[in-house]
């Protein structure tokens, strides 16, 4: 709490040359925007935008909450990301690759531009994909990752990428709903200077279902032997060889979906987050001018994966419409030792450094000084996301890493907010240390209660983006009722609907917003996001298991780690428990929804209606002493009960 309290001002000499300099530059956007939302938002839409044909209207509000940007407006994200740029930067590097191994390969915007048109059009032609289909990509982090989803912009196909570490299940879930036909694969690639496999996830996700699926196109990229089913599977290499260098983009409308991307709800069923087009490729870039202030020179690095929506904002899409440079790494920041990353940076001359607490906190334990045996003075901006960074990482991150010279942006957003929602800009705003201080310009966050009235100082409610913005989620696919239910059903203000993020926040005396976590059933791990009704309903497909309860429970290098409470069916004992339940989740979801904890329990907290007392759950979880009125319980006595075989695990 006390580090809260002390403002790190931003460096001078940065903020001289910086996007936005000072608070007054800050505030005057900000007003223009409470002034004349729509004027503020055309202003920057007509300056960054590539039309191809003009918009009618920035705001259409008839159809709430299916709001649409920028209607009738013609462009190609494509185009937006690399042809504009070709006049002036076809020789500059657009992507910096750099491999587990240490390989690096520099591809230059006419680089880019020639890889992309030609997939493109092995995409068309070879496989007749056409606009508004859907193109899965499971895929690891190497420069063809980025070729695909420009390609898909390119031609008008949605792209859905499926994180590599979901398991065959997950993936094929994802790849029904979608409706998938085609996936894009590589045979595998590298982590920790071996070679790990992603195309028989594909070939098992395939068996299992997925029969919208006609063709799968495999990258190769370790070589390494793999199963090949004739007819289906192509080889990328040897295809796109042959492919003419010149693919006309499609003419898109502002509203056509850019890409899906499934995320964890509160439900089990994960939800296919639909993004548009020139709303989000706006947003994509304006945030990497204001938060990241990249400039022409910089050399961008974020270390997400592609897979997240971190990894789509701000290693493609954003860096590349902002015409910077982007690091894409294969890798891991701690192999071959924890000095890979810093080793990077002094390589890379790297500019803007954009990483996960858990990452952070990883660097931190495993070698606390070992920035300082790297040259780190091309750093100007440290960025995180994805989860509240604790104080003790964050001065680490900012005396050792920046050197106390470089701004923090802590950036709040979500994979539904497509761009930075609420961070402190790093020529202007005075830092708090894990607070993500002030919303954007153009973003009007709000900390409400269920009533949409505003939270006094410092009381904790509940975080609201309470105008829609142009780079907001359009839909859930195929699931306009849930859109509307999940993201607007919770809180109105002055009656109408608001979006709700999930989270928890609480604004302070400078009117700083600080991000307690998320107050719907989602945890996150190491920044992944998980619904607790995903993991229970993966949990529940063991036979000896009756009924399942999981919660979040702190962790110091993950932030929240799986608790899960099982009880099993009468007679049933299994001394393997655990192990099985854990291989289970890998099977169902992936090796990130391993639970820490699993305790066997004779029964779970419930009310008399029968319903799960979850807040006890959490407490026993955290250890905490347990304070609610438990005399409503169904059985009281199973508190007492629980706590018992808590503490012994
Ligand atoms: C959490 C990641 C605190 C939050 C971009 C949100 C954060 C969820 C921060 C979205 C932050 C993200 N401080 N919490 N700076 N950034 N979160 O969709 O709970 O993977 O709702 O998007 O991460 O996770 P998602």
């Amino acid at each position: 709490m006390s580090t809260q309290k002390i403002l790190y001002q931003p460096n001078p000499e940065f903020a001289a040359k910086a996007a936005i300099k000072n608070m007054d530059m800050y505030w005057k956007l900000q007003n223009k925007a409470i002034e004349d939302y729509e004027g503020f938002w055309k202003e920057f839409a007509d300056e960054k935008i590539d039309w191809l044909a003009p918009y009618e209207k920035v705001l259409d509000e008839s159809n709430a909450p299916f709001y649409e940007w920028f209607t009738n407006g013609k462009l190609n994200v494509s185009n937006q990301c690399i042809d504009r740029h070709l006049a002036d930067k076809a020789h500059k590097t657009a992507i910096l690759f750099e491999g587990d191994r240490g390989d690096v390969e520099r591809i230059s915007y006419a680089q880019l531009s020639l890889h992309v048109n030609r997939m493109a059009n092995l995409l068309k032609h070879e496989f007749n994909v056409q606009k508004g289909d859907r193109v899965v990509l499971y895929m690891p982090m190497i420069p063809e990752s980025a070729y695909a989803m420009l390609a898909c912009a390119r031609i008008g196909a949605i792209h859905s990428i499926v994180f590599g570490g979901f398991s065959s299940e997950a993936l094929k879930d994802r790849i029904e709903d979608a409706e998938a036909k085609i996936v894009i694969t590589a045979d595998g690639a590298y982590r920790k200077g071996k070679p790990y496999m992603l195309k028989q996830v594909v070939d098992e996700a395939l068996t299992q279902g997925g029969k919208s699926v006609e063709a799968v196109l495999v990258v190769k990229r370790n070589n390494e032997p793999i199963e090949w089913v004739e007819g289906r599977d192509h080889n990328y290499n040897e295809l796109i060889t042959s492919q003419h260098a010149e693919c006309p983009f499609e003419l898109m409308d502002s509203e056509d979906p850019l890409f899906l991307l499934y995320t964890s709800g509160s439900t089990g069923k994960p939800k296919g987050v639909q993004h548009g087009s020139a709303g989000y490729i706006l947003w994509a870039q304006m945030t990497m001018e204001w938060v990241f202030d990249v400039k022409c020179d910089d050399v961008f690095w974020c270390t997400a994966d592609i897979g997240w929506i971190t990894g789509h904002t701000y290693i493609v899409y954003g860096p590349l419409a902002a015409g910077t440079t982007t690091l894409m790494f294969e890798g891991v920041p701690t192999y071959p030792d924890a000095g890979r990353a810093w080793k990077m940076v002094q390589d890379h001359k790297i500019t803007q450094f954009y990483t996960a607490p858990t990452a952070i906190r990883v660097l931190h334990k495993m070698g606390e000084d070992e920035p300082k045996k790297y040259d780190l003075s091309s750093l100007k901006v440290l960025g995180t996301v994805g989860e509240p960074i604790d104080p003790p990482a964050w001065k680490w991150y900012y005396e050792t890493v920046g050197n106390s010279k470089c701004a923090i942006v802590d950036t709040y957003w979500q994979t539904e907010t497509g761009g930075h929602m609420i961070s402190p800009l790093p020529g202007a705003t005075p830092i708090k240390a894990g607070c993500a201080t002030l919303a954007l310009p153009g973003i009007m966050a709000e900390v409400l209660n269920i009533d949409g009235e505003t939270k006094e100082v410092g009381e904790g409610g509940l975080l609201c983006i309470t105008k829609p913005w142009p780079a907001m989620i359009r839909n859930i696919w195929g699931d306009p009722d849930r859109y509307a239910s999940a993201y607007f059903g919770d809180v109105a203000k002055d009656g109408q609907p608001v979006y709700f993020t999930g989270d928890g926040a609480r604004v302070d005396e400078d009117g700083y917003i600080t991000i307690v976590g998320r107050v719907d059933d989602v945890i996150n791990v190491s920044g992944h996001r998980m619904g607790t009704a995903e993991i229970e309903a993966a949990v529940a497909k063991d036979d000896s298991v009756t009924e399942v309860a999981v919660v979040a429970r702190p962790h110091e290098i993950k932030g929240e780690s799986i608790f899960i409470y099982i009880v099993l069916k009468d007679g049933h004992i299994n001394a393997d428990i655990k192990n099985h339940i854990n291989a289970l989740l890998s099977s169902e979801i992936g090796n990130i929804a391993k639970a820490d904890h699993i305790i066997e329990v004779p029964g779970l907290p419930k009310t008399r209606s029968g319903k799960i007392m979850r807040r006890i759950l959490r407490s026993i979880a955290k250890g905490e002493e347990i304070t609610q009125d438990i005399s409503t319980l169904e059985d009281p006595s199973i508190v007492e009960q629980i706590i018992t075989k808590a503490r012994e695990a």
